[in-house]
């Protein structure tokens, strides 16, 4: 596995690669990888030869108060995992300066489908995400990327994005993995206490009920409206939202455990 911080060596190595026939797969990452970014990449290397991973912490996409500063940093760590598993071809960890060396104001701006939900909490976020993943798709030019479903509106922004600049990149979804108790793996999980991960894993079953309720008949505002009071009695301190989305046709939710903000979100079950 080829590890590097230099953009030129990067595109040198994507064009031979190019150069022989060979598809670029790209998952981009802020490191602190676990089971879930694997399965990215196991989803990545189902459609193409090459398999790039960026691991770079984006502070666009950090409001000041946010947790940028705290945010786990393993590369050491990350790497190790990597040449174990064997799947990645290249790891690109670019500075801050590589990536925005103009300064991180983008002519890009996220798109209708950031509009609701994680912007009405976060209005920095999507246009933070869509700066830096338009500048890596440049570096990398990748024939596919790969993004998961538990960032599902982050999903949908870079489809618009991709779809808005014209670029040729196939975006692919990754399922969402979760532990044996249904919690979505995230990096943010590792701040939580061992008692805060007992109730975290509530947040699945409650957003799975609703999805039931809803495809059951349940009215949606009712059925969320229960959800976020049955999300504070089993301990969560704050619900930034829990909603329908009935084009996504999905429960999207987040929600605050102590210094931790949990999102995940799941579909309404196939209706016969
Ligand atoms: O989903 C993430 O990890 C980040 O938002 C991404 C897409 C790598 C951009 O920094």
């Amino acid at each position: 596995m080829i590890l590097t911080t230099n953009k030129d060596q990067l595109s040198a190595q994507i064009k031979d690669w190019k150069k022989n026939g060979q598809r670029i797969g790209f998952v981009p990452t802020m490191g602190a990888l676990h089971d879930g970014h694997l399965s990215l990449c196991e989803t990545a290397a189902k459609n193409a030869d090459k398999l790039v991973m960026s691991i770079f912490v984006n502070p666009t996409q950090f409001a000041p108060h946010e947790d940028l500063d705290s945010y786990p940093r393993t590369l050491e760590r990350d790497i190790e995992n990597l040449n174990n598993q064997g799947i990645i071809d290249l790891v690109y960890a670019p500075e801050q300066a590589d990536i925005y060396p103009d300064g991180a104001d983008s002519a890009i701006k996220a798109g209708p489908a950031a509009q609701g939900l994680e912007s009405d909490f976060r209005p920095h976020f999507f246009d933070g995400v869509v700066n830096v993943v338009y500048r890596l798709f440049t570096q990398v030019n990748p024939d596919i990327a790969v993004f998961g479903e538990k960032d599902f509106q982050q999903l949908q922004v870079i489809e618009e994005m991709v779809a808005d600049q014209a670029m040729d990149i196939n975006i692919i979804p990754g399922a969402i993995i979760r532990d044996d108790h249904g919690l979505a793996l995230s990096s943010r999980n590792a701040y939580l206490t061992a008692d805060e991960l007992e109730t975290a894993r509530m947040l699945n079953q409650i957003i799975y009920s609703v999805a039931h309720g809803i495809s059951e008949g349940v009215d949606p505002d009712e059925a969320c409206k229960n959800a976020a009071e049955m999300l504070l009695k089993a301990g969560f301190d704050k619900v930034d939202y829990i909603a329908y989305h009935p084009t996504w046709s999905r429960i999207l939710a987040a929600a605050w455990l102590g210094k931790t903000r949990l999102i995940d979100n799941c579909a309404l079950p196939e209706q016969d």
